[in-house]
């Protein structure tokens, strides 16, 4: 199988699976707890009633905190079944079944934040998602992202046995079974390059591990630099 073909396979795994778990996707206990604090942040950043897209979205998590600092939210995600939770909240201004890699938004919002969702975007397609990420939000708006890692005996470990099986992966790519969805772990250097060739500066950066410390959680609060 050639990677593109791959690639798109696993794409549409994702979805399956986000559509599959939507319904009680926000009754399970999230391990991390970062995320809402830099949410809240990132709204301080912009004035009162503005709007912040979230993308993806999914269920609309960090819908309420984005509300209760008084600025707006609106939404994209692949997953239907995800935005439909999403919808339920009656939060969000606006919402969309939309992929990070198709989004044409230019300057149409205050801020953009992209949360635990990068680790389902290929190395190919990550510097088209940040470009894209970084048109949507106004020039020299602030952006909020994750990054997710794994302990990297296990990045080697799923590699080999991707590759045993002969399939058309890359080190840093994790499919969990046989079907489900895709992860990919860039590591921070990595990571690093592509924001800075996208023209993102690193305003504040941190790190969580999970519970189990195999996997973890990079928090980067970013500004366009861009005009
Ligand atoms: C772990 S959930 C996180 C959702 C939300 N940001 C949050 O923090 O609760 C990952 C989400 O990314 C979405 N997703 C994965 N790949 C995507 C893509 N290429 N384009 C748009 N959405 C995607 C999934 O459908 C899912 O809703």
């Amino acid at each position: 199988m050639d990677r593109r073909t791959w690639l798109a396979e696993r794409r549409t795994a994702t979805r399956a699976e986000y559509d599959a778990v939507a319904a009680d996707y926000d009754s399970r206990r999230y391990p991390v707890t970062l995320q809402d604090g830099f949410v809240a942040r990132l709204a301080a950043t912009i004035p009162p009633g503005g709007v912040i897209l979230d993308a993806p979205c999914g269920t609309g998590r960090y819908f309420a905190t984005v509300a209760a600092a008084g600025r707006r939210v609106a939404g994209i995600d692949q997953s239907p079944g995800m935005l439909a939770e999403a919808a339920k909240k009656g939060i969000a201004v606006s919402l969309a079944v939309l992929g990070l890699q198709e989004m044409a938004f230019d300057s149409a919002f205050d801020a953009v934040m992209t949360i635990d969702a990068m680790e389902h975007v290929p190395p190919e397609d990550w510097p088209i998602v940040l470009a894209n990420l970084r048109r949507a939000v106004r020039p020299g708006g602030p952006l909020y992202l994750t990054v997710e890692e794994l302990r990297d005996d296990l990045v080697g470990a799923a590699f080999a046995d991707l590759a045993a099986r002969g399939l058309p992966a890359v080190r840093g790519e994790v499919i969990e079974g046989d079907v489900a969805g895709y992860h990919y772990y860039p590591g921070r250097d990595r990571v690093l390059g592509w924001l800075a060739a996208e023209g993102l500066a690193v305003v504040d950066e941190a790190q969580e591990s999970g519970p189990n410390g195999e996997w973890g959680y990079r928090h980067f609060l970013l500004r366009s630099s861009r005009a």
